[in-house]
């Protein structure tokens, strides 16, 4: 949560930093904030509210320094306000920091700082780290560059929690150091300028050419110059890493919202997340990962661990897997895996699914997998996120930049990426006919036009949205598979359309909830599993006796005069299905959201990325 942003450079910092924010809003857009590097040293602009707000403030017009740091905030620490917008200064205003993350021990920092006669303006955690950083230079009595470097060094390494952090200061006028730890921050990199960002979408415009920063290395930043160290202040040797993403893909390219123009480009990124892996003629092609049979053979059991969105395609991604490799998989919620005390072993695969690959339970969730004698496994959409670059094999989905916070493309590439991984485990495991296999591939194949023929059912659902969007419950039911699908769709309607929502196995609803069902709740259910769609269908029944209107979504006939609304979508295999019966849910909750006139992309209290616990 929140977004920084840095520059260094030949230009004006100030218009730099305020277009890399206003792409950065998505991670949290209560309060923005900028300092730059004057002539008479650190300027500092900051104010409760989105970044239009912290633009149309005089003083921005002010700045011409050609080095400066920015943030958009999503409060952790104090409320929004313009006294705990970043960036924040020491005592001296010597410093400038902008922070993402938490830190755990700020009360005892605090303490310790007060102790030494340091005043604290903001109730934020960051504001102990400038103050730290004079602390140290002062103490250390090293006025020199590298008495700034051993300065934030010492800082860091007192520091508990997580931290992305930039800072500049008015004593080293053409530098910036950067860090990072459990926090993402990239460092794009042409001949005479830097660019600093929490993701790599808000500076494409810019470079394609990144440094990625593992925990705990520090950048010495200068406009023609990226100097890496560790935490000895060792010199270390760092490499770009070229990314193929598009400035364009960040854009809305004529699209009113991020999220309709991600949700339309389902059929590509579905397309390119198959790439050339999949083909008829022969095996399912991951020359990343070097699983063989004997390994594969004696995995007693899989977990699958992830959060929100991407711990719903864990549960489809566990059906196809249990199913053609005969191998257990559970799948948690990484916020709870990590307290439970999993039972791990050499034995267990762990899968960790995450788009941004920044979240921090799962980042946790991972580390504690690997030291119990897991091999881990991540699955991203970000080539060189914190997941990737912890676990010991990575593949990726190929969805393109997801700015929306709601989740909508990541969600079906994640989906049909674990499809992959279980026809690849079943080739290498050699326990399936070859008609089998080729029917998945070939339906995974198809799966692009599906999916364009799925959006047909866009105007439907626009009417749909219109007579329900004042609801204030709604209930979604599934079956099997289904019930990973009726998850998600809820889980999408609550988070931008604000309307309360649960999802339910359809069977057992009867045990409890069907309480709730009165006259005119609406009930929206899945219907893709052929087994099962008889059984679904006699619970359905049971809310339409007790008063409810009911959507259903289904790839099957059915007796279309019992339900108040049916959406035919086409027809897949079981697997892949919660990729065709997610699109009308995903279209239904942002109509909704948008009859509702509220902001679909940004949605309240929700960041796109969860880098903290
Ligand atoms: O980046 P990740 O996939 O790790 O994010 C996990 C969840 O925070 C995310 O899927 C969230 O649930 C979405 N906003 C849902 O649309």
């Amino acid at each position: 949560m929140c977004g920084i942003v840095g520059y260094i450079g030949t230009k004006k910092a100030c218009p730099i930093l305020l277009v890399g924010l206003s792409r950065l809003e998505y991670r949290g857009y209560d309060s923005a904030g900028i300092s730059t590097i004057e002539k008479d040293g650190l300027s500092l602009v900051k104010d409760k509210g989105r970044v239009k707000v912290l633009e149309s403030n005089q003083e921005i017009e002010k700045l011409d320094g050609t080095i400066g740091i920015a943030h958009t905030r999503w409060a952790t620490h104090g409320k929004p306000s313009k006294e705990n917008s970043h960036p924040h200064q020491d005592n001296s205003k010597t410093f400038s920091v902008v922070h993402n993350g938490i830190i755990e021990n700020y009360h005892e920092l605090r303490n310790m700082l007060e102790q030494n006669g340091y005043n604290f303006l903001s109730q934020t955690d960051t504001e102990v780290i400038p103050n730290l950083i004079h602390y140290y230079f002062t103490k250390n009595q090293d006025s020199s560059v590298h008495g700034f470097l051993q300065a934030v060094r010492d800082c860091c390494l007192s520091l508990k929690g997580s931290f992305a952090l930039e800072i500049i200061s008015k004593l080293f006028p053409e530098n910036m150091i950067v860090v990072r730890k459990d926090s993402p921050l990239v460092i794009g990199t042409c001949e005479d300028e830097k660019y600093i960002s929490s993701d790599i979408p808000a500076i494409l415009s810019y470079t394609r050419d990144f440094y990625l920063l593992n925990d705990l290395e520090f950048a010495l930043l200068k406009n023609t110059e990226a100097k890496f160290y560790d935490t000895d202040l060792n010199e270390i040797d760092k490499r770009t890493s070229s990314i193929e993403w598009t400035a364009t893909a960040s854009e809305k390219n004529g699209y009113d919202d991020f999220m309709l123009k991600e949700i339309y480009e389902q059929p590509t990124a579905i397309r390119e997340t198959l790439g050339a892996k999949i083909s008829l003629n022969s095996k399912c092609n991951f020359d990343e990962l070097k699983f063989t049979k004997e390994y594969l053979s004696n995995i007693e059991k899989i977990y699958i661990i992830a959060c929100g969105t991407a711990m719903h395609a864990g549960l489809a991604g566990k059906n196809v897997i249990e199913k053609l490799c005969r191998i257990p998989v559970e799948v948690d919620i990484a916020s709870e895996f990590r307290y439970r005390d999993p039972i791990i072993n050499e034995k267990t695969l762990s899968i960790f699914i995450s788009q941004s690959g920044e979240t921090a339970d799962t980042i946790a969730a991972l580390k504690l997998a690997k030291a119990s004698g897991s091999k881990t496994l991540a699955i991203s959409n970000v080539i060189g996120s914190s997941i990737t670059r912890e676990a010991d094999y990575s593949i990726y989905t190929h969805a393109g930049p997801e700015i929306a916070v709601a989740s909508t493309k990541a969600y079906t590439s994640q989906v049909v990426l674990l499809n992959m991984l279980a026809v690849y485990f079943s080739e290498i495991l050699e326990n399936q006919p070859l008609d089998v296999i080729n029917k998945i591939k070939q339906e995974m194949l198809d799966l692009p036009k599906k999916i364009t023929k799925t959006f047909k059912c866009k105007n439907e659902i626009k009417a749909f949205a219109k007579k329900i969007y004042q609801e204030k419950d709604v209930f979604f039911l599934g079956r099997g598979i289904d019930e990973t699908v009726a998850k998600e769709g809820s889980l999408k309607l609550k988070e931008i359309s604000y309307i309360h929502s649960e999802s339910y196995a359809a069977g057992e609803l009867k045990h409890g909830s069907i309480a709730l069902i009165e006259n005119g709740v609406t009930v929206i259910s899945v219907l893709m599993d052929k087994a099962l769609i008889e059984k679904s269908i006699s619970n359905i029944q049971e809310v339409i006796s007790r008063g409810a209107k009911t959507l259903v979504v289904t790839s099957h006939d059915c007796d279309e005069n019992m339900f108040d609304k049916v959406i035919k979508v086409p027809d897949t295999i079981t697997y892949l299905s919660p990729i065709i019966a997610i699109i009308p849910l995903q279209l239904l909750a942002y109509y909704i959201s948008k009859e509702k006139g509220l902001d679909v992309d940004k949605p309240r209290n929700l960041a796109k990325s969860v880098t903290v616990e």
